[in-house]
């Protein structure tokens, strides 16, 4: 049997979905566990770039079982549409199960995310307004709509109408914003539902199940650990809890079923949205980043905040999840700069910490304190396969982050195609 969990270290977008698709050749189930379609995956093979929001990254492998499971809120119309083009390019859904427990996001979490962005002003958190964080909030506050509910017309029909007034007294009278209609969300919803349905069942049976039969299960995470609701720089996190731990609450797996935990890292830092960054560079070196690392937003398509490896971030991070290994991505990303710098500490005030703060205020002051590595530029990484091919200065780079983090690497990337990571 092997749970492995797939994490982000820093703020997502490090290339998890790439990983579960490269894994999840030797899987037999793929599940998600929290978060949305605020998660925009990326997986290039033969050519053709998916991008994936709420179908597990192992659909693109036939006989794999690819899991919906109750952490993550879901978007019925972006369900639906994904289902669509999933199969349209010939990938097999029948394996595809939703649990029966997920939230969904209605009509009212999409324009009350929106609303919410437009009052903060410039304080704006730079959501993905895609509702996750007004989902999540019904579902702590126990007004929530369940798939259960969905599929079931009397129930969704009662529900929709046990929310519908507050949440439009809140549009209308706190963000003056236009009422939804009661009727014609229930009459679209129920169109989704319809397609739905067939997916929709008890999924956490099957998750365990599958690990009593000694299979191997994948928990693909979303968004990442400086977006976790507890750990994360809050307030500018998301509404879920993307670490390790959240599988437990997010697919009901307890924390002794879970054998190994790969932190997923670039070899440099990104941010899409607002709030502290430490490392972030805002001169050309961060803009030569952003284009030889594509860094615009799978989702929203925004360009991503740049900056350096921060070790303090991913040791913190490996503390947090209980990393068992590493999985590096845009080694020759970074190979293509005149030189490379990586955080080891913070100086607050004059004084080096060795902590991550929880104080925004104490983290905005905090600057800093980098060690230099030498690029290989002359050399294309980008089609080797093997450890000993590398560089020196790649091979002196990568062992400095092993000793730095105190993880091992697993994998490196070396360019966004499945056959271009180099398994250590
Ligand atoms: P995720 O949300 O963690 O799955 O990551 P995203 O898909 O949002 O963003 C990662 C981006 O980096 C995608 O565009 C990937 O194709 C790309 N990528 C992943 N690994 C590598 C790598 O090793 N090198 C390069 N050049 N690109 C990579
Ligand atoms: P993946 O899985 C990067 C960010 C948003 C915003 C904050 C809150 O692709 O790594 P939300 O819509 O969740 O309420 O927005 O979180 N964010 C992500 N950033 N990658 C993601 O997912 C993200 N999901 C949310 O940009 O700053
Ligand atoms: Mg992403």
């Amino acid at each position: 049997m092997a749970a492995v969990v797939v994490v982000g270290t820093q703020w997502g977008d490090e290339g998890k979905g790439k990983y579960i698709d490269i894994l999840s050749a030797d899987a037999d189930y793929v599940v998600r566990y929290s978060g949305g379609n605020n998660a925009g995956h990326t997986i290039v093979h033969d050519g053709i770039k998916y991008a994936l929001h709420l179908v597990p990254s192992g659909i693109l492998r036939k006989g794999k079982t690819c899991i919906i499971a109750n952490g993550v809120v879901i978007d019925p119309a972006v369900l639906v549409n994904e289902i669509a083009n999933l199969s349209k390019h010939g990938n097999e859904l029948a394996r595809l199960l939703i649990s029966d427990r997920a939230h969904v996001i209605m009509p009212w979490h999409i324009e009350l995310d929106s609303l919410q962005e437009e009052s903060r002003g410039s304080e704006g958190l730079g959501t993905t307004r895609r509702g996750i964080g007004p989902a999540y909030a019904d579902k702590a506050e126990r007004s929530g709509i369940r798939m259960v509910d969905l599929i079931d017309p009397d129930a969704f029909r009662e529900k929709v109408y046990a929310n519908i007034k507050t949440k439009n007294a809140i549009i209308e009278k706190v963000y003056g914003g236009t009422p939804l209609d009661a009727e014609k969300i229930i009459e679209e919803y129920l169109g989704y539902a319809e397609k739905l349905k067939p997916y929709v069942t008890d999924v956490n049976a099957i998750i365990h199940r599958a690990l009593e039969e000694g299979k191997t299960v994948l928990f693909e995470g979303a968004q990442a650990t400086f977006l976790d609701l507890d750990f994360g720089t809050y307030p500018y996190v998301t509404s879920s809890n993307p670490i390790a731990g959240g599988v437990c609450t997010g697919a009901g797996v307890g924390p002794k079923m879970i054998t190994d935990v790969l932190g997923v890292l670039k070899a440099y830092t990104s941010r899409v949205g607002s709030g502290p960054f430490v490392t972030e560079i805002k001169n050309e070196i961060g803009d030569s980043i952003r284009e030889l690392g594509h860094e615009y937003g799978t989702t929203t398509g925004r360009p991503r905040r740049c900056g350096w490896l921060d070790a303090v971030m991913v040791k913190y991070a490996a503390r947090l999840n209980g990393l068992t290994g590493l999985c590096l991505n845009h080694l020759d990303t970074v190979g293509k700069l005149d030189s490379i710098k990586i955080c080891m500490a913070y100086k607050l005030d004059g004084k080096v910490i060795d902590y991550y703060p929880s104080n925004l205020k104490e983290l905005a002051r905090c600057e800093p304190v980098y060690e230099e590595f030498e690029s290989w530029k002359d050399s294309d990484i980008s089609r080797i396969n093997r450890y000993e091919m590398l560089p020196f200065a790649a091979k002196k780079y990568l062992r400095r982050i092993e000793e730095l983090i105190g993880v091992p690497i697993k994998y490196v990337g070396v360019g966004p195609g499945r056959d271009q990571v180099i398994t250590m």
